[in-house]
Parts: structure tokens; C-alpha cells; sequence
């Protein structure tokens, strides 16, 4: 009930009365009251006028559960919101809550990770307060070959979010899911699949964004960066979490529809930072280098050779020269 006591504060343009809300609610005012207390204990102003009601006069910037629920406009992305203050990994916690039965699209989001996963090993450095840790669960229908194409989605989603909402940044992917601002990586993203040959039980999009950290350690210091270090301001963590689910489930209405990313190849290569760059391709059966050119219709890189041929790198580590100092 928090959640939609907050929501029709804040969707209403007037007091609301507090005898509107026992009724909306089926609880009595007493109930009403203990739920104003708790927003306001959380940081929500409130104000309470005798024979008028309540009024949300401002709101804290918090990711909690209740302040996303009551935000959230999507059909299934992000309705369901499981809010960690501390955690290990949200990853970790998608997959446990996924085998208790927890639904397509809930969300994991966590102030801190105490294990925060990256990329091939890698730790995600997740201090508390700043930033944005989340994983998204999905139940698919489709073939577990499908399921790497669900990272550029989500790719997709992250740049087009952070584009809307702060349309002065200079918003890159480096293929197949680095989101970048100035060619500095703000945006991680790790899938993980829990699946058999022909079917997949659940996918976990775990999603990491830079968002008001202004301190890195060391070894990331020249390749990271904030969306508050490039914008010079402090940004709304939640309409973040919001935009990229509403944008997850219109890019992934698309990709079931069509059943590969045919619908948004082009949306996706205006992002793509590799584009037209030379590409070091880091194949396990030896490297080599080509001039990127986009992405085809499963998601994979298209590098052009120097021989004049084609490859389409589907897995393996892209490098970037002039990305991130790789040259
Ligand atoms: C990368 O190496 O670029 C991927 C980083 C992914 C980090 C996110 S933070 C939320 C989720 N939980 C984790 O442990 N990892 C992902």
C-alpha cells in the first residue's frame, strides 16, 4: 500500500484527503497515518492540512523499492522492485530470488555491493549512496542462442535513457554493451543465463552505472567516468532506473517480435563508438585487425578486413583504438 499511497500523492494536483485514501485503501485513517510517518521518516515531505489532506511537497533522491514502484509506468520491467540497502551482488540475489519463483521483469536494485561482479572475472567497485547497481530478470521463450543479443538491448536502453534525460552528453556504446559518455565508460552491463541446450529457465541483465560517484580508484581512473562528472550536476538516480525499464520493454517487445535485433540495428549503430574505427579482435585462434563498420541483425560486430573480406565477431573482446587508451 506504501507504494500507491505515494503514487497518488504524487500524481495529484491537490491535497488529497486522508478519508479518500482509507477508502482507496480499504484501511482506516490510523493506517493512513502510521504510512505518511514512514514517508516521512524515509525523507518525503509531507504536508498535513486539517480538512484538506495530504500534499507531497518534495521527495528524497532514494532508489527504494517504494519510490520506484510508485514512479514505474511500464506494463512488466521494473513493477516489481526487490530493494537491497546492502548486498553482495544483485546478480547473485536475481538468480536466488529467480529459483524461489520471482517473475518476468521483477528488479534487484542495491545502494552497495559488497560483490559487485564485472565483466570475465572482473570486480565491479559498487560503493554505497552514488550509484546505480541492478539486475533484471527475464523468463524467455526463445533458444538460449538468442540470449547474448538481450545485453545490446539493454545497451540500448541505458544510452537512449541517459540521451532523453540529459540531452547535452555525448552518449556511446562500445560494442557489444560499454555505455559511454565522452568516450569514458559510465555504464556496465553482465548477463547471466541459467539455461539447458534448447531452453532457458531465466536470464539476469545485471546493469552498473556511474551516476554521482566523483571519486575512482586508481586503476580505473583514465578508462571511468559519472554521469555527474560529465554533466557537472547531481543527477535523479530513480528516473534513470525508471527510463531504461520503460525503454527495456519497448526494445524488447521489438526483439521478440522480430526474434533477432533487425528493429534497432541502426538505432544502435548511431550510439556505436567503434564504428569506422580500427578494431583489434581478440579471437582465441589468433587476433587481428579490420575496420569496424556496425552491427548485423543478431547483434554481432562487422569488421571489415584489410583483404577486403568481412568477419562478424559475435564473441571474443573487441579492442578500440582511441577508446578508453587502448592504442
Ligand atoms: C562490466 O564488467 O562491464 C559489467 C559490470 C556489471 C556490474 C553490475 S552492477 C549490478 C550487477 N551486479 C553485479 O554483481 N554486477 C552487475
Amino acid at each position: 500500500m506504501k507504494a500507491e499511497l505515494l503514487r497518488e500523492l504524487r500524481t495529484s494536483t491537490d491535497y488529497v484527503s486522508g478519508q479518500s485514501l482509507c477508502e482507496k485503501f480499504g484501511v482506516s485513517r490510523t493506517a493512513v497515518w502510521k504510512v505518511i510517518g514512514q514517508l516521512r521518516a524515509e525523507g518525503y515531505d509531507i504536508e498535513a492540512v486539517t480538512n484538506r489532506g495530504y500534499r507531497l511537497c518534495s521527495y528524497p533522491d532514494i532508489i527504494s523499492g517504494c519510490e520506484l514502484m510508485s514512479r514505474i509506468n511500464t506494463e512488466w520491467a521494473g513493477r516489481k522492485v526487490y530493494f537491497r540497502k546492502e548486498t553482495g551482488s544483485t546478480n547473485d540475489d536475481a538468480k536466488y530470488l529467480a529459483e524461489e519463483g520471482m517473475d518476468h521483469g521483477s528488479l534487484v536494485v542495491a545502494e552497495k555491493q559488497t560483490e559487485g561482479k564485472g565483466r570475465r572475472g572482473r570486480v565491479w567497485e559498487s560503493p554505497a549512496g552514488d550509484n546505480i547497481y541492478m539486475s533484471l530478470l527475464l523468463r524467455p521463450d526463445f533458444s538460449p542462442d538468442k540470449a547474448s543479443m538481450l545485453t545490446l538491448l539493454m545497451a540500448l536502453a541505458v544510452a537512449d535513457t541517459i540521451s532523453q534525460l540529459h540531452p547535452e552528453l555525448k552518449v556511446g556504446i562500445k560494442w557489444p554493451n560499454d555505455v559511454l559518455i565522452n568516450d569514458h565508460k559510465v555504464c556496465g552491463i553482465l548477463t547471466e543465463m541459467n539455461a539447458e541446450p534448447d531452453c532457458i529457465h531465466d536470464v539476469v541483465i545485471g546493469v552498473g552505472i556511474n551516476v554521482n560517484q566523483t571519486e575512482f580508484p586508481e586503476e580505473i581512473r583514465k578508462t571511468a567516468t559519472s554521469l555527474r562528472l560529465e554533466k557537472g550536476d547531481h543527477i535523479d538516480r530513480a528516473a534513470l532506473i525508471l527510463g531504461i525499464m520503460e525503454m527495456f520493454e519497448y526494445y524488447y517487445g521489438m526483439f521478440v517480435e522480430h526474434q533477432d535485433v533487425s528493429a534497432f540495428v541502426s538505432v544502435y549503430d548511431g550510439y556505436l563508438v567503434n564504428r569506422g574505427k580500427e578494431v583489434r579482435v581478440l579471437d582465441p585462434k589468433g587476433e587481428y585487425t579490420g575496420i569496424a563498420e556496425g552491427i548485423n541483425d543478431s547483434g554481432a560486430l562487422i569488421v571489415n578486413l584489410p583483404d577486403g573480406s568481412a568477419k562478424a565477431v559475435s564473441s571474443g573482446e573487441v579492442s578500440v583504438r582511441g577508446i578508453y587508451g587502448y592504442i
